[in-house]
């Protein structure tokens, strides 16, 4: 038997803007995670199961699209093999659906990581190569992914991430004082797909409106990075709060996100967000150890159904 797990991811400063080229930064969620074992198949072929999707079939018979299946795909032909041995590959997570934290990407990086162990091509299985493949599947479910999600959680660090030709941008980088997030769920599911497609909309429409936001979405970006490497607390929050802004301005926003914003702010957090896609899925505020439990409640009282605590560094 073979197991192989990868975490969740938020993006703290630069969604959106990261798929026009400008600087982001993300981060693990380690809390929360993808798992993916894989046994022997007592009967022949390669069975494919994920209890909480509903999946329960053969390769073979997969849809196409199916992101399990293309991950498998994707190893098999990276090893040069025209047939798999038997066996049955089960997913499972907690991290939740369409809900910004990457849980489609980390699914595939466990499945392909588990699958390059049980093939005994594992020395391939940099963080590199892992989340190339994931890519590879991200790019069929998402239309025009940045890259960022599946470099997050290949590489399981906080990175620094631009996306450029030939090869994109990944610096990862260590904070130089420990960074403590509530990550706040709205309970409305949104599709990344989506999202994205109408900030494209909207940024043919208007070019010159959305290059000048994209831009200031990298000055913080930029910003945010020296502030986390400094260890100052309150300019990574005021960068938060100033992200925020301009995803309200690019439409991505929604009521309930602004409400557990506003909820965490007037609670005593430094900075919050959304993060990810946007238009519902989670945020996240900036606390402090002192901080914590007071923003927990407020956001708890604004409707927020889980929250998740995280600390960076
Ligand atoms: O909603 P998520 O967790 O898939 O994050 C999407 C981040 C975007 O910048 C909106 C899209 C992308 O591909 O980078």
């Amino acid at each position: 038997m073979v197991t192989a797990t990868a975490p969740g991811k938020i993006i703290l400063f630069g969604e959106h803007a990261v798929v026009y080229g400008r600087p982001a930064i993300a981060v693990p969620l380690s809390q929360v995670r993808a798992t993916a074992v894989i046994e022997r198949n007592p009967q022949s072929g390669v069975r494919l199961l994920a209890p909480d999707l509903g999946v329960d079939t053969g390769l073979e018979e997969a849809d196409p699209e199916d992101a399990i299946a293309m991950a498998v795909r994707q190893v098999q032909s990276a090893a040069g093999l025209n047939r798999l041995p038997p066996m049955r590959i089960t997913v499972t997570s907690d991290i939740p659906i369409a809900s910004g934290l990457g849980s489609g990407a980390s699914i595939t990086a466990a499945v392909i990581r588990a699958l390059a162990d049980c093939l005994d091509i594992a020395h391939l299985a940099t963080d590199q190569w892992v989340s190339h493949l994931t890519y590879e599947v991200e790019k069929v479910h998402h239309g025009t992914p940045s890259g960022i999600d599946n470099t997050v959680v290949a590489y399981e660090q906080p990175v620094y991430f631009m996306r450029r030709q030939p090869q994109n941008l990944i610096e990862t980088f260590e904070p130089a004082k420990p960074i403590h997030l509530l990550v706040a769920d709205t309970g409305v599911s949104s599709s990344t797909k989506a999202v994205v497609t109408d900030v494209r909309n909207s940024w043919q429409a208007n070019p010159e409106r959305f290059e000048r936001i994209f831009d200031s979405c990298a000055e913080v970006a930029v910003a945010g990075r020296t502030a986390i490497q400094s260890g100052n607390q309150h300019e990574i929050g005021r960068l938060m709060t100033r992200n925020q802004a301009l995803l309200v301005e690019m439409t991505v926003s929604s009521p309930e996100l602004n409400h557990l914003v506003e909820s965490a702010i007037n609670a005593g957090s430094l900075g919050a967000k959304l993060s990810g896609g946007g238009r519902g899925g989670n945020m996240i505020a900036l606390v402090t150890p002192e901080t914590e439990e007071t923003i927990h409640n407020a956001l708890s009282r604004a409707g927020a159904r889980s929250i998740i605590y995280n600390q960076i560094g």
